[in-house]
């Protein structure tokens, strides 16, 4: 990825993260999908006065992707405060569309520093359907 790319990814995520929806827990996160065909979609969180609604940005962003016809994810950009990674249900659902997906890990609190992870080594034993 070039540096102009990665920087745009890292502006969109942190963007993103200016709209969430956290009055619950006032944890903001931001994400910004890329794909492989040059698409950009992007989530954040959308929590609920029944918490358990609440939605994660990047399933948002998954969402957004791929009702609009795009599955073919190349990058995922994650930003907020300290730079976490994704949850567990995320990333099942991010391994759903893509093995080994790069992800970079944004943490607003320190000038948005940026870690690169990868799915992989996030999510190993995926749930597999038998057969599948
Ligand atoms: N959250 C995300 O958006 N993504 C994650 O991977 C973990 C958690 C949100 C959900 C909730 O609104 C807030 O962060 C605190 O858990």
């Amino acid at each position: 990825m070039s540096p102009d790319l990665r920087q745009s990814l890292v502006a969109a995520a942190v963007a993103a993260r200016g709209l969430a929806y956290a009055p619950y827990s006032s944890f903001q996160v931001g994400a910004a999908l890329w794909t492989a065909s040059g698409k950009l979609f992007v989530g954040c969180n959308v929590e609920n006065a029944s918490y358990g609604l609440t939605q994660c940005a990047e399933r948002v962003a998954v969402a957004n992707a791929v009702a609009a016809g795009q599955r073919d994810f190349a990058w995922l950009a994650l930003a907020s405060a300290g730079g976490v990674m994704p949850c567990g249900a995320c990333r099942q659902v991010l391994v759903e569309f893509c093995e080994d997906l790069p992800i970079l890990l944004i943490d607003a609190d320190r000038a948005n520093q940026v870690v690169e992870v990868r799915l992989r080594d996030l999510l190993p034993g995926r749930f597999v359907l038998p057969g599948d």
